[in-house]
């Protein structure tokens, strides 16, 4: 039996948009979002990303731009966009890593480095409940800014 490691803090709500732009405006008229980065590409993911923090936490907008991201994907099922997954920070991606697969969950590819710079990997919706679950190494506990 592998070690549990501790659950953290919510890091990112990540949500899939055919629009950046659009939801910027959105999240700043509906929602009154003041503190919204630059939005900037993750071309190893064929996406275009921008954070916007709330104070506990931050949503992670996700727009595609190759048709053959799996964000493409998740958009042609869901044309308006939606809320694709959650991402939580992990002390130890590696330990994580190995408690999940040793208690049978599916974890997709090798852990890489994701929109914070930081090593993440995603967890199959399957094993959670059917939300695809991301895990975030931070381990200063804080991966804010
Ligand atoms: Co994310």
């Amino acid at each position: 039996m592998t070690a549990r490691p501790p659950l953290g803090r919510l890091n990112h709500v990540g949500v899939a948009t055919p629009s950046i732009e659009r939801s910027i405006e959105t999240y700043r008229t509906l929602l009154g979002a003041t503190m919204i980065g630059a939005p900037f590409d993750l071309p190893a993911q064929g996406v275009r990303v921008c954070f916007i923090d709330a104070p506990n936490t931050q949503v992670e907008l996700i727009q595609p731009y190759d048709e053959g991201s799996p964000i493409a994907g998740f958009l042609r099922k869901n044309p308006q966009g939606g809320q694709h997954h959650v991402c939580f920070e992990v002390p130890d991606l590696h330990a994580a890593v190995a408690h999940l697969t040793a208690g049978g969950a599916t974890v997709l590819g090798e852990p890489r480095i994701g929109a914070h710079g930081t090593p993440i990997v995603f967890v199959h919706p399957r094993d959670m409940g059917g939300v695809l679950v991301e895990l975030m190494e931070t381990p200063r506990g804080d991966a804010h800014d």
